[in-house]
């Protein structure tokens, strides 16, 4: 493949309209990302003619739903419609609105589809407005076919593999004025090295891997994230190094099953060579998949001060055999034997969990194995969450569904433990370090941040404290949250 480059003579050939530059450009042999960047480029023209001509800045607001793999997509797409000349505004009357989508549960897909309801008449009143979807509920063919039939007003679609493409489709719809559909079954390449806009500029997520090849039985995410890609060690400290250099102090490394990373070193190695990155003070890492949590890894959490002690490890169920149906490949034993492997290794680990209740065939004593498991561990936090049953996956053809009404009276037993025998009170009278994030939204007197557990606290003090790290003694636990006192004043 040839290099493609953006030259200030290519840009002059463009803007002079020549046929022959322009289909240059069109064919495909310039190598991504400067493909990408022409393309930004292109639109940055065209933002800044439809700008002159209304007299007004023209404006974006991206709406995410979803994990942090997708709230970290939105900010790659924020990076490029910052590049090519819109400005961000939380409304959803923008110029240009763009939902990243998430499709694990159904509730999620019934969420686009209620703000899709109130967007027509929104379009209608403003001619300039373009509506974009992407992200993982594109990824499914029946979404798409009912898009096409009841949301004519879309104009651009795109899936999980192009997100880096968004100029590209942009600049397409704007030169046609078709609805531009692009959804890729995989993606060949990890493209890199695209603008990236953060929503804090002291922490921010890396990506090290995209997919996932685990297949639960309940879950999409294999279908519509593709199979599992690693990102090649080089790029993911290059990325870590860079944001030190612009003032980065927390990274989360991200990935859907972060265990198995393989980019040629191991996650723990991996792990080991982001501490080494000065600048960077703390280091997270989501999610973690039971069955291959190393011991490796243990010895390295255990042994990095930069690694903060948290450890998110879903346990989806506590019976053994719901878990076989589940294909989650661990035992209610081998569960709690690696969480008392991990306890011993550091005793102070906050350990956080996701639930699902009411897989299909889970019975009562189910259930019960899933309570003593949560009795057991004494997690720091759960998120519970009632089984959706996503059309593809294995798990939304067994004929045992579960009883909405046996639901319904399971999951607040299970909301009831989690509170019961939450861990957190332990940090009470503590003084803990708290890296501050934000003003508090409801009481601007006061300050959150989270400590290496990824506790919130909210504590007295002011703006200039933002992106510090503070000592706070955490004095008084309100549930899963501490409100304290900063120490060192
Ligand atoms: N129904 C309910 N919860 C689900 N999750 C994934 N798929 C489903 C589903 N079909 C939950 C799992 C996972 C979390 C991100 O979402 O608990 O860990
Ligand atoms: Fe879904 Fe299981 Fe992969 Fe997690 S590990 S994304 S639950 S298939």
């Amino acid at each position: 493949m040839q290099l493609y480059e953006v030259t200030d003579k290519n840009k002059t050939l463009l803007h002079n309209n020549d046929k022959k530059a322009k289909k240059e450009f069109e064919t495909n042999n310039m190598m991504e990302p400067d493909r990408q960047f022409h393309f930004i480029n292109l639109c940055k023209e065209l933002i800044l003619d439809k700008k002159s001509q209304l007299g007004r800045n023209l404006t974006y607001c991206v709406v995410t739903f979803g994990c942090q793999m997708n709230a970290h997509d939105s900010e790659k797409l924020k990076g490029i419609l910052d590049e090519i000349g819109y400005e961000e505004v939380e409304d959803e009357k923008a110029d240009f609105i763009i939902y990243n989508t998430c499709t694990v549960r159904e509730n999620a897909n019934l969420k686009l589809y209620g703000h899709l309801g109130h967007l027509k008449n929104l379009k209608a009143k403003n001619p300039e407005m373009i509506v974009c979807l992407c992200g993982c509920m594109m990824q499914e063919p029946h979404v798409i076919k009912n898009i096409k039939e009841k949301y004519r007003f879309v104009d651009i679609v795109f899936g999980t593999h192009n997100i880096y493409k968004l100029a590209e489709l942009i600049y397409t719809y704007k030169t046609t004025g078709k609805t531009v559909i692009e959804v890729l079954d995989k993606s060949d390449d990890i493209v890199e090295a695209l603008p990236q806009k953060r929503k804090y500029n002291f922490k921010s997520g890396v990506n090290i891997m995209f997919g996932c090849n685990n297949f639960c039985t309940y879950c999409i995410v294999p279908y519509v994230r593709g199979r599992e890609k690693s990102r090649k060690p080089e790029e993911i400290l290059a990325e870590a190094e860079a944001l030190s250099r612009v003032g980065v102090k927390e990274i989360m490394l991200l990935g859907q099953n972060v265990n198995s990373y393989d980019g040629g070193i191991s996650f723990p190695e991996l792990l080991e060579r982001v501490c080494k990155i000065e600048g960077i003070k703390r280091v997270r890492f989501m999610t973690s998949h039971p069955k291959d949590l190393s011991d490796e890894l243990i010895e390295v959490m255990a042994k990095e001060d930069k690694i903060c002690k948290h450890l998110h490890l879903p346990v989806q169920s506590g019976s053994t055999e719901i878990l076989r149906r589940m294909n989650r490949r661990y035992t209610k034993e081998s569960y709690l034997e690696l969480v008392s492997k991990i306890k011993k290794a550091m005793p102070d680990i906050s350990l956080t969990t996701d639930i699902i209740v009411g897989f299909p065939g889970e019975t009562e004593e189910d259930f019960q194995d899933t309570l003593d498991v949560v009795e057991k561990v004494g997690y720091d936090q759960a998120y519970t969450f009632i089984y959706s049953k996503r059309t593809g996956t294995p798990a939304a053809t067994f004929d045992d569904q579960v009883d909405e009404a046996v639901i319904k009276e399971r999951f607040p037993r299970l909301l009831k433990a989690v509170n019961d025998n939450n861990n957190i009170k332990r940090y009470e009278g503590l003084i803990k370090e708290v890296l501050v994030e934000d003003i508090n939204g409801q009481d601007q007197s006061l300050v959150s941040g989270k400590t290496e557990e990824n506790i919130t606290v909210h504590f007295k003090g002011g703006s200039d404290l933002i992106g510090q790290f503070v000592n706070v003694r955490l004095t008084e636990c309100k549930g899963f949250y501490y409100i304290g006192d900063m120490e060192d004043k």
